[in-house]
């Protein structure tokens, strides 16, 4: 038993005003209607939210929230990580009821600092139904979870490993440098590809690197990809990588950290995955200029 899915993401944003417009405009998410000052509840499916932004002096991640099965699973799953010495704390109620589910932990990423949060019961709202905020066919969440997060480490492969030894996630795949050097490495914990990466990135300003969104249809890819033009908020070109096979491109947010949009991801069977390796630039994939141009 371990993490049956990335559930939600929260950040913390210096200006939720650029945040409520940039979410109804470009990222297609509707600010829910029980947001309070101070918090923006973004929702994207039948959840009441998949994404919260809490204002803040700071535009990184607050936490990431991940969806374990039952009482008993989170209850095996802390003593695990009590048992590799992490410390694991039950949320306050008011924590709880913020995130809008029946119970909650949490603890330190010892490879990120990044505050995990283990949930059960996640609430479902299903009227209103959601619509998105501009012409999208939607996007696939549901069973598959919110989408992917990808947090900076600098060592990834122990990051990694501790993420499989402690939450049951398994390796999807290693991303090296052409000198062999891990640069990232790619855990699923359904059959999507991967719902968590961690990436090295010398010098970043931030520990949240993306958050991978994957759209129902192709042009929901490419009119994403107009809006963002427009805006000129585009961070990379369109492209495919070569693990999880997607065709997406990445785009700037208020807070400055990337979405990537995709479509027609990579599905995996977990129970019979053999993990596997790329090189960058060892003709693998093909797109994506300006990823990992420095930021102006
Ligand atoms: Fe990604």
């Amino acid at each position: 038993m371990g993490v049956s899915r990335l559930a939600y993401l929260g950040v913390h944003a210096t200006d939720l005003g650029a945040w409520t417009q940039f979410s109804t405009d470009v990222l297609g998410f509707e600010v829910c209607r029980d947001s309070e000052p101070g918090l923006l509840y973004l929702r994207g499916d039948e959840r009441h939210h998949r994404l919260t932004v809490h204002v803040g002096d700071s535009d990184d991640v607050a936490y990431v929230g991940w969806e374990v099965a039952s009482h008993e699973a989170l209850e095996a799953a802390a003593g695990v990580l009590e048992h590799e010495g992490v410390e694991v704390r039950p949320g306050t109620p008011d924590e709880v009821n913020e995130r809008r589910v029946l119970e909650l932990a949490h603890f330190t990423c010892p490879h990120t600092g990044v505050r995990m949060e283990l949930t059960v019961g996640n609430e479902t709202l299903l009227y209103p139904r959601f619509t998105p905020t501009r012409p999208l066919s939607g996007f696939l969440m549901g069973d598959l979870g919110l989408g992917h997060v990808v947090l900076l480490s600098s060592d990834v492969q122990a990051a990694a490993a501790f993420y499989v030894r402690t939450l049951g996630f398994g390796l999807s795949d290693y991303v090296a440098a052409p000198d062999g050097a891990p640069v990232g490495a790619f855990l699923h914990c359904n059959p999507r590809h991967h719902s968590l990466a961690f990436f090295r990135v010398p010098m970043s300003p931030r520990k949240l690197q993306h958050l991978m969104i994957e759209t129902q249809s192709l042009d929901d890819v490419g009119t994403s990809y107009d809006a963002c033009l427009e805006r000129k908020i585009t961070k990379s070109s369109l492209g495919r990588h070569p693990d999880d096979r997607g065709l997406s491109f990445y785009f700037r947010n208020p807070s400055r950290w990337l979405f990537e949009y995709a479509w027609q991801l990579r599905s995996i069977d977990p129970a019979n995955w053999t993990t596997e390796r790329y090189v960058i630039g060892h003709g693998n994939g093909w797109g994506h200029a300006g990823l990992f141009d420095p930021e102006a």
